[in-house]
């Protein structure tokens, strides 16, 4: 007998808080594309051929020569100070390095911004659709999430005002937005900026794919803006690797503090090891000549998935848009087709997708679904592209 099968003894009650945390649809979908032969539009995983391997032996070698005792101590939580300092310097405003804390990659950011800010029953306002992390990080301290209407040129402004209501926040990812892959338009910013300051609405900024532009950079972040109103999340994941687990946020003098005990009690400090490591690689400009060699990698995928897409689609009533950076291309099948529905067949024949249903708060687009462009070859995306064409074909309505 193994010792899950024993009757249970004893009365573990779980928190209420507990039942709001659910496994993540996209993780269980992945599972499933691990099988050999499947090839995958479904993960958000970076392409593993911009991690700068090399650099990083240099730097561990570096590291551990120079400075070993230090990286592997216990270390403060607000992080390592080069490492606050160099990320300073690369915002795109004034920023005091006093205001960086360092976290275990952003989705800790969102972990502690969701503890700090959000009480059983408040509201919290999401772009339409929104990353389902973040509805994941928000949900277990039992939030009303309010989906705020959203177009192609991001947040829906009038109705943000209708739906503030007493809104702790408003979330959003105006550059390359996951799932989407949208990008909120210069005028968008500056409207949402005015009405956030007007409603005195706090902003949360989401920013991991910002530097991922194709032909120009997106327009300034919101908190560049107002950095008074905002609390800006950063990443390492996406222009350097996402196994360091590296993140930062960028949060007002009055909100920090409370975000730095939130993540005292979360993880102490997030590795002292890696920050050294990420603060010794990003010495001597090396993201300038590095995250260029990614723009142009993905920027060759996104052009590959569109070409199959063109090709294959076409017809089919299929729409779909065209990021301007990032990893994520959304499209929209047909009337009377349902993504989730649609999923296990197109796994069948071996390819898979993320439906977009899960990244809605509210009532979801079922037809809509999201594909990476970044982690397949070339050949890959024909091959899988022409594969979802034919499995769309064969269960259109009325097939
Ligand atoms: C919009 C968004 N925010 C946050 C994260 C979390 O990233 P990390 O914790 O690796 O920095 C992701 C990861 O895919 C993301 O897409």
């Amino acid at each position: 007998m193994k010792p899950d099968d024993l009757p249970p003894t004893t009365g573990w009650t779980l928190a209420r808080r507990a039942e709001r945390m659910n496994p993540s649809v996209i993780r269980e979908i992945l599972k499933v594309t691990e099988r050999p032969g499947i090839i995958s539009f479904a993960g958000g995983l970076p392409s593993p051929r911009t991690f700068p391997v090399a650099a990083f032996a240099e730097a561990c070698e570096k590291v551990l020569r120079t400075d070993g005792q230090g990286a592997l101590q216990y270390a403060a939580s607000e992080g390592y100070r080069p490492l606050r300092e160099a990320v300073a310097r690369q915002l795109p405003w004034a920023v005091d390095p006093e205001q960086v804390l360092i976290t275990t990659g952003s989705q800790q950011g969102l972990d502690l911004v969701a503890k700090v800010l959000i009480d059983s029953g408040s509201r919290v306002l999401v772009e339409t659709p929104t990353y389902l992390g973040a509805l994941q990080a928000f949900a277990p301290m039992e939030p009303e999430v309010v989906g705020v209407a959203s177009d192609a040129e991001g947040v829906d402004v009038a109705d943000l005002a209708a739906r503030r209501g007493g809104a702790r926040f408003f979330y959003v990812l105006p550059n390359f937005q996951n799932p989407t892959g949208r990008t909120m338009s210069e005028a968008r910013r500056e409207a949402l900026v005015q009405t956030a300051r007007e409603l005195a609405l706090p902003i949360v900024e989401d920013n991991p794919y910002g530097d991922l532009w194709f032909d120009a950079p997106p327009p300034a972040p919101l908190t560049a803006r107002h950095p008074e109103g905002s609390i800006y999340l950063g990443s390492f994941s996406k222009v350097l690797a996402p196994g360091l687990r590296l993140g930062y946020l960028v949060a007002p003098p009055h909100v920090l503090p409370k975000l730095l005990q939130a993540k005292q009690a979360a993880d102490l400090h997030s590795p002292g090891f890696n920050q050294r490591m990420v603060a010794e690689v990003l010495q001597d400009g090396f993201l300038e000549r590095h995250v260029p060699t990614i723009r142009a990698l993905y920027h060759a995928q996104r052009d590959a998935m569109l070409a199959a897409m063109e090709r294959e689609m076409r017809g089919l009533g299929v729409q779909w848009n065209v990021p301007a950076g990032g990893m994520f291309l959304w499209a929209r099948l047909p009337a009377g087709m349902d993504a989730l529905a649609l999923l296990p067949r197109a796994v069948e024949r071996g390819v898979a997708f993320v439906p977009g249903a899960p990244f809605y708060a509210g009532e979801p687009d079922a037809r809509t679904l999201r594909l990476s462009f970044v982690t397949s070859t070339t050949e890959q995306v024909a091959t899988g592209i022409a594969t979802l064409a034919a499995t769309i074909r064969d269960n259109l309505p009325g097939t």
